[in-house]
């Protein structure tokens, strides 16, 4: 037999509002000028782009929490660029109108502004992200933002925690707690922004430390675990959705349970199959009684 009758013959189309304009750099900073709250939400593959696709969300991201969310590791450094690029492909597919970052995964940009610069090249060319994200706002990492914005690809920041480097931050937990350490922060900020980054994340810094830096910033911020004062929210897709064991960290708001409703639906399927309710008549293929009597024959 050539094909698979149990696949589907090609994806669901991406439902999408004609109406709406795809999002670009200069809509972007227009949202921030209006006010009008920017909504970014982390994708993997083309049914999480779909879903993002059809809420009309601003900002998609491949991030590399890809690494604990779909592929089953406890930290973010073992997502390598070919497994991003295999993830940022199939959200690409799943897109119309958001602008899609693709981060860029631990090790495949701290050696050098050259390497990075190849990296985020595979990103876009092969992925065909619009933009990347690197985590750090330190001198290496200001260095690697700069080159590739001046290889004429548009560089999201990301400063607070920073999940590729939280061993060096003495853990997952949240950043900016002194007035040094916030300090810290504005400064690397102001330094991507310098950069020209064109956007920032703020990640798990207090409320308070990010409303006293959002004056001086004149790139959108997009905050997870920031605060109400930024520009947007991005939350990571099986956060929000409840496609995870446990609740996770204290800023989720979970807006479904989906990994419960996964496991009782799988569960459901292997007990009609165990009671041999399934398949029934509806889903079986029918021969016409000639075939099935020649057949019979053929077959002694
Ligand atoms: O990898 C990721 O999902 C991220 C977001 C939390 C911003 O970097």
């Amino acid at each position: 037999m050539s094909s698979h009758p149990h696949t589907s013959p090609s994806p669901v189309q991406v439902p999408h509002d004609p109406g709406r304009l795809p999002m670009t750099l200069p809509l972007l900073a227009e949202k921030k000028r209006l006010a009008d709250p920017v909504v970014m939400v982390t994708a993997y593959d083309y049914p999480s782009a779909r879903a993002a696709e059809a809420a009309g969300v601003d900002l998609v991201l491949v991030g590399d929490s890809a690494a604990t969310t779909v592929l089953g590791y406890s930290a973010t450094t073992p997502v390598r660029l070919d497994d991003m690029l295999v993830l940022a492909a199939a959200v690409r597919r799943g897109l119309k109108t958001p602008l899609l970052i693709g981060d860029l995964p631990f090790g495949s940009y701290e050696i050098s502004d050259e390497q990075a610069i190849t990296t985020a090249l595979r990103m876009v060319q092969e992925a065909g992200c619009d933009a990347v994200k690197l985590e750090g706002g330190g001198p290496a990492p200001v260095s690697r933002a700069r080159a590739i914005v001046g290889a004429g690809i548009p560089v999201m920041g990301h400063v607070g925690l920073t999940p590729q480097t939280s061993t060096a931050l003495g853990g997952w937990k949240a950043q900016g707690r002194t007035a040094a350490a916030a300090v810290r922060i504005g400064a690397e900020a102001l330094a991507l922004q310098d950069a020209g980054c064109f956007a920032l994340v703020f990640e798990a810094i207090p409320a308070a430390v990010t409303e006293e830096l959002m004056p001086r910033l004149e790139i959108p911020v997009i905050g997870i675990g920031a605060g109400p004062a930024t520009d947007g929210q991005v939350l990571v897709f099986h956060d929000l959705l409840g496609i995870r064991d446990g609740l996770g960290p204290r800023f989720v708001k979970r807006y479904a349970n989906l990994q419960e409703e996964m496991n009782a639906g799988v569960s459901a399927y292997a007990e009609d199959v165990r009671a041999r309710r399934y398949p029934g008549p509806e889903h079986t293929y029918s021969i016409s009684p000639e075939e099935l009597a020649a057949l019979r024959e053929q077959l002694g």
